[in-house]
């Protein structure tokens, strides 16, 4: 399983919990990589965790004041990027903008979406990884596995009849080892997650107990 700690603008110590996500990857199976927010890309990347960007822009090289360049992240040290996660939804166009943009600097890609049906939408724009997050479960600590187990089944679904290769991943309230192993029991190859790491009092613990399990 792919677990993804998404650190959002969570006021956490960044390079601790990158340390965290290094030490418990090198002791599971697991694989484990933590996405902070793009001006602590580079000090997370120095610590040998996993590092992906939150976000690119569909741009290339020149006049785009306030954007997020691929390369960018790239060279800061991110090996892969969310694309139009809830809280940063592109249009369509920019979504297959940016899908281009990552693949070009050789980012690892995974677009979210809401439902199924933008599931299949985000499969057909080639990305390595589709990922399906409820927004109302985000943040609440009610797993979507048990909430609303038929979102993930119907994803792995919908992401299999546009592409075989891409791996679907989902998210909004896991917090536990049992809501990873649920999630695979659905199809999913993997999580993203965020309060239950970012927002705990000691992550390593908690990350310990998410990969526990597997
Ligand atoms: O990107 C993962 C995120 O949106 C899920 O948030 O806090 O429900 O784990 P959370």
């Amino acid at each position: 399983m792919f677990v993804l700690v998404n650190l959002k603008t969570y006021p956490c110590d960044p390079v601790a919990v990158a340390e965290a996500v290094r030490d418990v990857n090198d002791r599971t199976d697991a694989r484990l990589a933590v996405a902070p927010q793009a001006a602590h890309i580079e000090r997370v990347a120095e610590t040998g965790a996993e590092t992906w960007a939150q976000h690119v822009d569909p741009i290339d090289y020149g006049s785009n004041t306030g954007h997020t360049l691929a390369e960018s992240v790239a060279e800061a040290g991110a090996e892969g990027t969310l694309l139009n996660h809830s809280e940063r939804r592109l249009k369509l166009a920019d979504v297959d903008g940016a899908v281009r943009a990552a693949r070009r600097a050789d980012l690892e890609t995974i677009v979210c979406a809401n439902n199924p049906a933008q599931i299949g939408a985000a499969a057909a724009l080639g990305p390595d990884a589709v990922a399906v997050e409820p927004p109302e479960l985000i943040g609440t600590g009610t797993p979507v596995s048990q909430a609303d187990p038929d979102i993930v089944e119907d994803a792995v679904a919908a992401a299999e009849r546009v592409d075989d290769d891409v791996s679907v991943l989902c998210g909004a309230g896991i917090s536990t080892g049992e809501d990873v192993v649920s999630a695979g029991d659905l199809g999913a190859e993997g999580v993203l997650l965020a309060s239950g790491v970012a927002k705990a009092d000691d992550p390593q613990a908690a990350l310990e107990d998410l990969v526990d399990p597997l």
